[in-house]
């Protein structure tokens, strides 16, 4: 009998399904209890930090995201842990020193972290350099991911190119991209195919079902070669999230493939979501239309995420009318830029910029911060080019920057402790106040308060 090729899964209904379903509203306590369960099921590896899942720790859950990696690796010793690292951007919106890059991601590798999924939102290979660097200096497997998108500048030998130059750098495997659901099916078989032809390394395909090609999608990826591919939990997927783990299970053990997941662990780790699902739809905290289908990103070429976003803003505004006149504007606003994937950090400035271009009557009447830093040439290289008169509008006759804005940026580590001082405990407590300064000295404090209050408790016990 020929031996079937064998396919793999990360399972993402701790970070990505979490992020794309329930705003990364998911505390550890939810799903503290199926931790070891989701470690003896046969994962390739388990995606369970980064992304917004650091910031929302600290922002909404109250919890310290170190902690919960901690707690998720105790409980996991036997499946890789995932993260997702926006190479120099690290988990937030801006560029880092690189010294406080290679502590973040050592300190992410010792609190146990064994892959970090690398990616720069402009596909800019200088923006990764570091953080693929400092993986393998630390231990872990860098995944290079190539951000995937679809414009009149992007193309097969454009990505392969991408490939190519983190194969150089030494990651372990490759990773594309899909964060809108816009992959095609015989465009990613065609993309892989490629991949794997020029680089000799495991590809991993990620998409989102968004637009409900993900099923099919996935499917051609494993046709022409992916070894990989991510998965969510079926009560947890469809729609803005991955396509469902079981169903890709079934339907490639049912065609040969050799797929090493035990199905009946996959049923007792689906059964334990389900009634979350239920008070996740209860409590309001998952509204059932990012559950559905929703092909307008196919016309739009605007991912899911930034779709909610956009009418969040409008709706504040109370001009969700102009809602139509902001998604016809961002495909301009993206053009103009030069064709960035719409990826944090891009998706949020393009469709900031659309929406002001729409609400004050004249495009470019007000640009925003980043924007201007973006034509300034601080985010690294615009995929194709930015439009001349844009320029013009944001740096008169200066000419843009064209180096690597890290190089510019003083080291941040050991200032950013003596800031910061007593609150923090642990290199790892200054690494969160570095990413999210506000929302980190809050939890610091909170914690201190607790600690001082657990303290003064303990003193009156002893004297009672
Ligand atoms: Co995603």
């Amino acid at each position: 009998m020929a031996k079937m090729k064998t396919v793999q899964f990360t399972e993402t209904v701790l970070r990505d399904a979490n992020q794309s379903l329930i705003a990364t509203r998911m505390p550890i306590s939810d799903f503290k209890e199926i931790l070891s369960e989701l470690d003896k099921a046969g994962y390739y590896s388990l995606e369970c930090w980064g992304g917004a899942t650091f910031d929302s720790c600290l922002r909404y859950l109250s919890e310290d995201p170190w902690e919960r990696l901690r707690t998720i690796k105790a409980a996991c010793p036997n499946t890789k842990l995932q993260m997702l690292l926006r190479g120099q951007n690290l988990l937030g919106y801006k560029h880092y020193p690189d010294d406080v890059v290679r502590k973040f991601v050592s300190k992410s590798v010792e609190n146990g972290i064994d892959i970090i999924r690398i990616f720069d939102a402009l596909n800019d290979l200088r923006n990764v350099e570091v953080a693929v660097d400092e993986t393998l200096k630390s231990g872990a497997i860098a995944s290079g991911t190539i951000c995937y998108t679809t414009s009149p500048i992007h193309n097969i030998e454009n990505y392969v190119k991408v490939a190519e130059g983190f194969a150089k750098m030494g990651v372990q495997t490759l990773c594309i991209k899909d964060m809108a659901g816009i992959l095609a099916p015989q465009e990613a078989y065609d993309l892989v195919k490629a991949i794997k032809a020029a680089v000799k390394l495991p590809v991993v395909v990620h998409t989102h079902s968004t637009t409900g090609l993900g099923l099919i999608t996935l499917q051609k990826a494993v046709e022409a070669g992916a070894d990989v591919i991510d998965t969510a939990i079926s009560s947890l997927s469809g729609g803005t999230s991955q396509p469902p783990t079981e169903t890709l299970v079934y339907a490639l053990k049912n065609q040969g493939y050799n797929v090493e997941l035990d199905q009946k662990a996959l049923s007792r780790i689906n059964a334990y979501f389900k009634p979350l699902r239920a008070k996740y739809l209860a409590d309001g905290v998952l509204n059932p239309v990012v559950m559905a289908t929703e092909t307008d990103a196919l016309d739009y070429q605007i991912p899911g995420g930034m779709l909610s976003n956009l009418v969040a803003q409008l709706t504040a505004q109370n001009k969700l009318d102009k809602l139509d006149e902001v998604l016809a504007e961002t495909p301009r606003v993206r053009e103009d830029l030069g064709y960035p994937p719409l990826v944090t950090p891009m998706s949020q400035m393009v469709g900031v910029q659309a929406t002001f271009n729409v609400l004050l009557g004249e495009r470019y009447k007000n640009i925003s911060k980043e924007v201007k830093a973006y034509i300034k040439g601080e985010y690294g290289k615009a995929p194709g080019k930015v439009s001349k008169e844009l320029q013009k509008l944001v740096l008169g006759d200066e000419k843009p920057f064209t180096g690597r804005f890290a190089d510019t940026l003083e080291p941040g580590f050991e200032a950013a402790k003596e800031e910061i001082g007593a609150l923090a405990h642990s290199d790892e407590d200054v690494l969160s106040y570095i990413a999210f300064p506000q929302q980190a000295k809050a939890f610091l404090e909170e914690r201190a308060e607790r600690e001082k209050r657990t303290f003064k408790y303990t003193i009156q016990e002893i004297k009672e």
